[in-house]
């Protein structure tokens, strides 16, 4: 029996994830909140390397949002060396496992070895294609639109594009994401029923499933779970049920 037949029907090719509930899992265990994004980057590596198995192509991870600046600064600078450490530790590793890794979000706000260090990732892995990595670092949907925009206005201001010509493509091109396929799949750990400003655009037909567990908490069976879960359900895309 084919992994289709077994679950009803095919794995999400794209998963996208809102990692939630470090803090409270830090504060409830007594500990500070750095505690808990920790634990939560150990997480990472591990529902990264379940992918291939669960026949996911492209993993999107939500890491830092445009609002998340406003945490105390002791909190920002924490993650921020998450951040740092997870490139430096895993960078190889990822390398090896034939990730190719991008970034999505407004890089210009963070700190210049930073940037390199993304920008070095990104350029190691250029080649490969087991599994698409994707971190959302500094990343909003509104600000990724609202750039996205800017650049199609300068296009059309320079000649570049007639108006007339702008289409969804257009903009889907324009964004952080171009290039990848939309999300099938967005998971949010940790009880909360928002999206937050993850991919607003890219959504638009994507599933969603929301579960209890804090991210801290959230191992590659339960992962495993919800994308088997995801087989069962049946997508439209607006038509009617053939
Ligand atoms: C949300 O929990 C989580 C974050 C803001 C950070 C996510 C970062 C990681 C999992 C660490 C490293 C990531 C990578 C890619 C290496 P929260 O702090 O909002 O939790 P709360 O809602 O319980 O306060």
């Amino acid at each position: 029996m084919s992994d289709d037949q077994m679950h009803g029907g095919p794995a999400p090719a794209h998963v996208a994830i809102i990692m939630d509930g470090n803090g409270r899992w830090a504060e409830s265990r007594g500990l500070p909140r750095l505690a808990g994004h920790r634990r939560g980057a150990d997480r990472v590596h591990e529902i990264v390397e379940s992918c291939p198995d669960l026949g996911i192509t492209h993993l999107t991870l939500f890491a830092f949002s445009t609002e998340n600046w406003k945490r105390p600064a002791s909190e920002v600078q924490g993650l921020m060396r998450l951040f740092r450490r997870y490139i430096k530790k895993e960078g190889a590793r990822l390398v090896a496992e034939g990730a190719r890794v991008r970034f999505i979000g407004g890089r210009d706000p963070l700190d210049a070895d930073l940037r390199a260090l993304m920008a070095g990732l990104e350029a190691r892995t250029v080649e490969n294609d087991r599994l698409h990595l994707t971190v959302a670092i500094n990343y909003g949907g509104r600000d990724e639109i609202l750039r996205a925009t800017r650049r199609v206005a300068e296009a059309v201001r320079d000649g570049r594009l007639r108006p007339e010509d702008v289409t969804q493509d257009t903009i889907a091109e324009h964004l952080d994401t171009a290039g990848l396929p939309d999300p099938d799949l967005i998971l949010r750990t940790s009880g909360e029923l928002r999206v937050s400003g993850f991919l607003p655009w890219q959504a638009a037909y994507s599933e969603f499933s929301f579960v209890e567990t804090r991210w801290p908490d959230f191992t590659a069976e339960m992962f495993a779970t919800q994308v088997r879960g995801f087989g069962r359900r049946e997508r439209r895309y607006g038509a009617i049920a053939g």
